[in-house]
């Protein structure tokens, strides 16, 4: 576990010690540092070893009372609420964090090794995932987290359940990727409820049928599932209805080990499914067609582990360059790809912010007034669902009606009511949405309802005017890492509240 600076706590202190003395009083105080400084730091910004000394001196604290945990257990206690005083503009760089929805997956996936251990960096540390290394320990399964490092070590030899234990698959969406590794790994797996956000109808249909025709019997009494399967299972002809993203890593994993040739109609496109393949092909898969509508893949009898690094988070990319142009900040993406943003890319330009890749790195710019938009989402690389949420808060800062389209799910407007409370004036009808911008944000408290309508807030508490208090905050901490340590780097006043939860998750 790491440790890190509380800048909150220190800007805390520091406002309460010098009461009404301006800065410049305190600053001669103290001694070799200017007032503006002492102003970035009460504003909650890092500061260097030196002058943190001085001023734990000066505060007559000592410095250790400052150093907390970077990454406090998620599994033990979880984020209340956050707190934003909003209205700077933000610059700096951050960095962006591997990707949920590819980690997810290829955390599944590495359990159909059975001999040897698998090595996965650039891990995004996030409630999710801490919650699939819980259900693969509930397997059997040994998983060795390395928060600092980022990296987590599987070794799935001992995996011998085929119970998803429900405590554990009501807290996260994505348990639903273990059905298909189990099934593979011990013959059966039995699955209760599936949790995650709330976004309307969310069916697995497709899940289990392809299953069915891969040759396993899937029986369902109440809300229980049960797949199992006899001997081997079949590869077969298989297609999605529509492109769905888990359906399509779920189907591609259980057909890696299937006997003979398996395709896969109407895949998703998202590039996180490509980073599933390409893990899969590295332990030894046959997966052709990658990053096509087409997968086609040849069973395999055996898999091994290999050591893979996470693509990063295109939707964590988003949400920052959507921060930077709603703050009209100066933002650089460490480690993002303008290749995976899909039609985002041309949505944000199109609203006047300037998106640069440097080599590794995207640098964001918002020079000039905002215009408002019109999006669909759609699958990739059509507009991401994902990134609805904050760009619904983003187009309340341009000038103008923006028009916005929900088409991948029936109820992903949460944020809209939420951001209301805070000045927008943004209509609802049936799957559109209608903002009218420009809205002068006002702090307020809201609620997370879900992970990226949750995003969406933050995105508004940083250009509001005043406090901005985001209870439930434990849903952003769902898909978000680090939330308090990146957000306060790029110069937002951000503070967190957390409670012990006691038991896990
Ligand atoms: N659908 C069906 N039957 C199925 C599967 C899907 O009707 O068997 C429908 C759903 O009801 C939904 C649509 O198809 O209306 C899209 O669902 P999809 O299966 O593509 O979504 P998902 O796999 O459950 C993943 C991400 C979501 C992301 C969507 C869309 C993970 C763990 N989750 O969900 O991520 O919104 O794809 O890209 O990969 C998030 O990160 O905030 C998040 C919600």
């Amino acid at each position: 576990m790491g440790s890190m600076l509380d800048t909150q706590q220190l800007a805390v202190l520091l406002k309460e010690r010098r009461g009404d003395r301006g800065l410049r009083d305190i600053a001669q105080e103290i001694g070799n540092v200017s007032p503006a400084t002492l102003s970035r730091i009460e504003n909650g910004k890092m500061l260097d070893v030196e002058t943190f000394l001085r001023l734990c001196d000066w505060l007559e604290v000592n410095p250790q009372h400052f150093i907390k945990e970077a990454q406090r257990d998620m599994l033990n206690s979880q984020a209340l609420r956050y707190r934003i005083e909003g209205g700077q503009r933000l610059e700096g760089s951050v960095v962006v964090q591997g990707a949920k929805n590819a980690a997810l997956p290829i955390i599944a996936a590495s359990l159909l090794v059975s001999k040897g251990q698998t090595i996965l960096r650039n891990v995004p540390l996030i409630r999710d995932v801490y919650a699939a290394i819980e259900l693969a320990r509930s397997l059997g399964v040994k998983m060795t987290l390395h928060e600092e490092d980022q990296v987590l070590v599987v070794d799935a030899s001992n995996l011998n359940v085929s119970t998803l234990a429900e405590r554990l698959t009501s807290s996260f969406r994505a348990s639903v990727l273990f059905l298909a590794p189990v099934l593979q790994r011990v013959g059966n797996v039995a699955i209760e409820t599936v949790g995650g956000c709330s976004l309307g109808k969310r069916s697995l249909d497709f899940h289990y049928r392809g299953f069915a025709r891969l040759g396993a019997t899937v029986s369902e009494q109440g809300e229980n599932i049960d797949v199992s399967r006899e001997g081997p299972l079949q590869g077969n002809y298989l297609y999605l209805d529509t492109p769905s993203h888990t359906g399509t890593e779920n189907l591609m994993v259980a057909a890696c080990m299937a006997q003979g040739t398996t395709i896969i109609e109407n895949a998703a496109l998202e590039p996180e499914i490509a980073d599933v393949a390409n893990f899969l092909n590295l332990m030894g898969a046959r997966i052709s067609g990658i990053g096509t509508g087409v997968l086609q893949i040849e069973g395999v009898s055996e898999l091994s582990g290999v050591e893979y690094t996470i693509m990063p988070d295109r939707i964590d990319a988003g949400t920052f360059a959507m921060l930077a142009a709603a703050t009209q900040g100066d933002i650089e993406l460490i480690g993002a790809q303008l290749r995976h943003f899909g039609v985002a890319r041309a949505k944000l330009e199109q609203m006047g912010v300037e998106l640069q890749q440097e080599g590794p790195v995207i640098r964001v710019r918002r020079p000039s007034t905002l215009r408002p938009i019109n999006i669909t989402t759609w699958p990739y690389p059509g507009f991401a669902t994902d990134l609805q949420p904050q760009m619904m808060a983003l187009a309340c800062c341009a000038s103008g009606t923006s028009y916005i389209r929900e088409t991948v799910f029936n109820k992903r407007f949460a944020a809209a009511q939420e951001l209301n409370r805070m000045g927008a004036q943004i209509g609802l009808d049936g799957e559109a949405a209608v903002v009218k911008g420009p809205t002068a944000f006002v702090g307020a408290t809201v609620e997370a309802l879900d992970l990226r309508a949750g995003m969406a807030l933050v995105l508004a508490g940083a250009v509001a005017e005043g406090e901005t208090i985001i209870e439930n905050a434990s849903m952003i901490e769902r898909g978000c890492s680090a939330v308090i340590r990146r957000f306060t780097q790029l110069g937002l006043t951000i503070s967190e509240e957390r409670e012990k939860t006691g038991v896990l998750l």
